[in-house]
């Protein structure tokens, strides 16, 4: 049993010779200057840029998990939700695959990114690690990096040490020569040395304290001019901020009082494992967990991740995470926004702005309580300009109950496990729990071993994810009528293995077992003399989290052996063994466009069953329109595909458990990963995308491996939009936050207290609003998908929301009887709900296999 190609097939074993990893040497130096040359420090209460105090908001996006064409719209689309900071990691695995050879292109074009930002005028926290964790595969350590003789990761190690002080030196150095940093004009304003090392530390004992001090020490030695942060390290040295990670980071201190307080990863989603359901963070609770954060003296908070995007190849991290990672992020997988969390957040930062000449006037906030569970932070004191400024938070965290308090004279409402922001110390700008942002609904449209067993990553260097193990078993006379006697089979058995095991005799699959790290006990039947006995190991993503990486390894561990022979046990660490890396297609690259007539593909009928370990090619066309192209692989079962060569990722059809998805989410209450999720029952992921800048109009060469068995001819392409909004405010929500920032408002002519709330729709760049579905002004029901009209309604209401929105991309209703020209049931709370539908382009296109 082996690889076969077919558009086209025939079924044979192949060995396969290994992989050779070509690549392309260029780092790009290119000066740029994007701003006035400023420094960046910090004191107790806040980084101070140029000279100013800075409450800010960073949006974490990891440049590989997109592709460069993509970066300019997500950086784009972050300052538009009202980031000032971008956020990444550097990926150490990907621009250094083979030790000193180094890749600064593509999707790993680090400069390029940095450019971007700094020409979109936000500023950069670059977390240079070298270790990341992140879900990435091997935490972002090079494979190479095992092979080197003694070595130990993250410890007082000298073979160690010296390659990462040289991968932090010349990424320092790259952003140095390409006058990156902030002293020169760069966007670069905050560095990262390590990453939650604190978590793992007491595993190395003393040498783990003196790694934590020469790692802060060699950093600051590189003179790159900028504060440094490490994430999660109670212990970091005086010169380096120590900052919080996690769902909630408010009441964080610290370990010194020289230093701000810093929210490094602000989880607003998860992660997502091959059979695993979705997570989903509510928006209400996010909000929460930010204003909470910003209200008790946080002052810098970072979303992980504002954009995740997809594990592209086989660069997600394990034990099996999925090719996707959405993680639940404002903008998801595709760049698109998520709503209402994209815009609930948008009128958060908006809400922070307004409070920032008062946060940062104060040295702390002054704290009041409200009731048992309702307390106010107000921070006051003089603004740049020398005036009075005045901003306050008022939280209710009880999980149940709305409370009514009283604050400066004047009655509010706070709903549960919510924050209402004042930034005038007396009007409610926002409320974490009250979402005015539209809903969207997105909608896909069909476009068309030390046992004398080697050990995996020693033989495959991780250059692919399997490794082929053979040897001959000779089986007796004796061994066959014993077995017929019993009624029982010999078994293989294996101590420990992971990721996936499959077990073949005589070329036929006797079976496979998936796990990390699990027992392997797998009935085999032979024939009377010799027979072919292959294990194929398969590694679904390394390891990225815990100490002794470097020990975790692939394949098995502990003992190997044949059971149930006559004479007792085989010990197959015995044997003499035969070993093959990847697969034949990989190491010819029959997936590239160049290189894919190699194979001797044959056309594939339509009636054939279902093959394992298969090559499939085909070609189709891009849909038109600039919506994400996803490919539907639901029909397949697991492999990887590659659109006109590039490796768009694993994909595998493994069906998540039926139990633990809520029917309703309630955002009250603190957030963790198994809450809300959803998608239970359902296949983990079935929707892979693929970047449109991979693609040409017609013609795209698609070349799937398949191990399990599925069917091609049920793949298509489809493209993903938003295609439907909701939104739904009522007449006693707060104004529309840009209201603040108007002249009118500004020179004191209008009342923010005056001001209308108002229903903003808004489609993806490049659609219009085409039919307003539902509309109603008075007291309509349900939500979105499930409006209802209600007792009281105006009769003009879809004609007043139509002519407002229909044709335009955005729209912004007020929710007032003066929009509506009449008041249709006067002294009674209304509401406007309104359904919507963005036109978008549509292609459907069966993949012609
Ligand atoms: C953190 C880690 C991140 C990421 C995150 C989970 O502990 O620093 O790199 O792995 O967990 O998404």
């Amino acid at each position: 049993m082996a690889e076969s190609v077919r558009r086209f097939f025939s079924i044979q074993w192949r060995i396969l010779p290994p992989i050779i990893i070509a690549l392309v040497l260029y780092i790009p130096i290119v000066s740029g200057s994007f701003f006035k040359p400023f420094n960046v420090s910090y004191d107790h209460r806040a980084l101070i840029i140029a000279g100013k105090r800075r409450m800010l908001v960073s949006a974490g996006i990891h440049y590989p998990r997109a592709t460069p064409e993509m970066w300019s719209d997500l950086i784009e689309k972050s300052k538009e939700g009202g980031a000032d900071v971008i956020q990444t990691y550097v990926f150490w695995n990907g621009h250094e695959p083979v030790k000193g050879q180094y890749n600064f292109e593509g999707r790993y074009d680090l400069v390029k990114f940095v450019k971007l930002i700094g020409s979109s005028g936000l500023y950069l926290h670059l977390r240079i690690g070298p270790y990341v964790c992140a879900e990435w595969n091997f935490g972002g350590f090079p494979v190479w990096l095992r092979d080197i003789p003694g070595v130990e990761f993250r410890t007082d190690n000298e073979p160690f040490k010296n390659e990462m002080q040289k991968f932090v030196t010349k990424i320092v150095d790259l952003m140095r020569e390409a006058k990156l940093f902030c002293w020169q004009g760069g966007p670069i304003i905050m560095l990262q040395i390590e990453n939650e090392y604190g978590d793992v530390e007491k595993s190395y004992g003393q040498k783990g304290k003196d790694y934590v001090k020469w790692a802060a020490s060699m950093a600051l030695g590189l003179g790159a001019g900028v504060p440094w942060v490490m994430c999660k390290q109670t212990d970091a040295p005086e010169n380096i901020i120590d900052a919080c990670n996690g769902y909630y980071c408010d009441g964080f201190k610290p370990n010194s009082q020289t230093k701000p307080v810093l929210w490094t990863e602000d989880w607003d989603g998860w992660y997502t494992k091959w059979g695993g359901s979705l997570p989903h963070r509510p928006a209400e609770d996010l909000a929460f967990a930010v204003a909470r954060f910003y209200q008790r003296g946080g002052s810098f908070q970072n979303y992980y991740m504002y954009f995740g995007g997809t594990n592209f190849g086989r660069t997600s991290g394990g034990p099996f995470y999925i090719t996707s990672y959405d993680y639940d992020a404002p903008l998801d997988e595709y760049g698109l926004r998520s709503e209402p969390k994209w815009g609930h957040l948008k009128d958060l930062h908006a809400a922070i702005k307004l409070c920032e000449p008062a946060l940062v006037a104060a040295d702390a906030p002054q704290y009041r309580k409200l009731g048992s569970n309702q307390e106010a932070h107000i921070y006051h004191g003089h603004g740049e300009t020398g005036g009075k400024v005045c901003a306050a938070f008022l939280a209710n965290i009880d999980e149940h109950k709305s409370a009514h308090v009283k604050f400066n004279g004047q009655s509010y409402t706070l709903a549960p496990w919510s924050v209402s922001i004042l930034p005038d110390c007396r009007h409610v700008a926002f409320n974490t729990a009250k979402v005015g942002a539209q809903t969207s609904v997105k909608t896909v449209e069909s476009a068309r071993p030390r046992l004398g067993l080697l050990e995996h990553l020693n033989v495959t260097k991780d250059r692919s994810d399997y490794l082929w193990h053979k040897t001959r078993i000779n089986v007796t006379e004796d061994d066959i009528s014993f077995w017929k006697k019993n009624g029982a089979n010999p078994t293989v058995s294996i101590d420990s293995m992971r990721d996936v095991l499959r077990v073949f005799v005589n070329k036929q699959l006797s079976g496979s077992v998936v796990g990390h790290w699990v027992k392997a006990v797998q009935p085999v039947s032979f024939v009377q003399g010799n027979n072919d006995l292959l294990l194929l190991t398969q590694t679904v993503g390394l390891q990225n989290y815990g100490a002794f990486l470097e020990k975790d390894g692939a394949g098995f561990r502990g003992k190997a052996k044949l059971t149930g022979f006559k004479n007792g046990d085989m010990d197959l660490s015995k044997s003499s063994w035969t070993y093959q890396v990847g697969l034949k297609g990989e190491a010819e690259k029959i997936y590239t466009v160049e290189h894919n007539e190699k194979a001797e593909w044959s056309t594939l009928e339509t009636d054939v069953s279902p093959s394992m370990f298969m090559w499939y090619k085909t070609y189709f066309d891009t849909p038109d329109g600039t919506d994400p192209v996803v490919l539907d692989l639901e029909s397949m079962g697991k492999g990887q595909a590659w659109v006109n060569g590039h490796h768009i990722g694993r994909y595998w059809n493994i069906i998540s458990q039926k139990d633990g998805c809520e029917k309703a989410c309630d955002y009250r209450g603190a957030y963790n990963s198994d809450k809300c999720t959803t998608n239970c029952g359902q296949p983990t992921q079935t929707r892979y995308h693929v970047p449109r800048s991979w693609l040409k109009p017609s013609s795209n060469l698609l070349v799937i491996f398949e191990e399990t068995g599925g069917n091609p001819f049920k793949i298509s392409v489809k493209t993903v939009t938003a295609g439907i909004l909701c939104g739904q405010v009522s007449e006693s929500h707060y104004p529309p936050l840009r209201k603040w920032s108007t002249p009118d408002y500004m020179n004191g002519t209008m009342s923010i207290g005056s001001v209308a709330p108002e229903v903003h729709l808004h489609c993806e760049d490049g659609h219009v609003i085409s039919s307003i579905e539902f509309a109603s002004y008075g007291t309509p029901r349900g939500s979105c998908h499930r409006f209802s009209i209600g007792k009281c309604h105006a009769s003009n209401s879809i004609s007043i929301v139509s002519e407002a929105c229909k044709g335009r991309n955005s729209c912004f209703i007020e929710v007032s009887n003066t929009a509506f020209r009449s008041d249709p049931c006067s002294g009674i709370l209304k509401t406007l709900a309104v359904m919507a539908r963005c036109s978008s382009t549509q292609n459907t296109s069966d993949l012609g296999f």
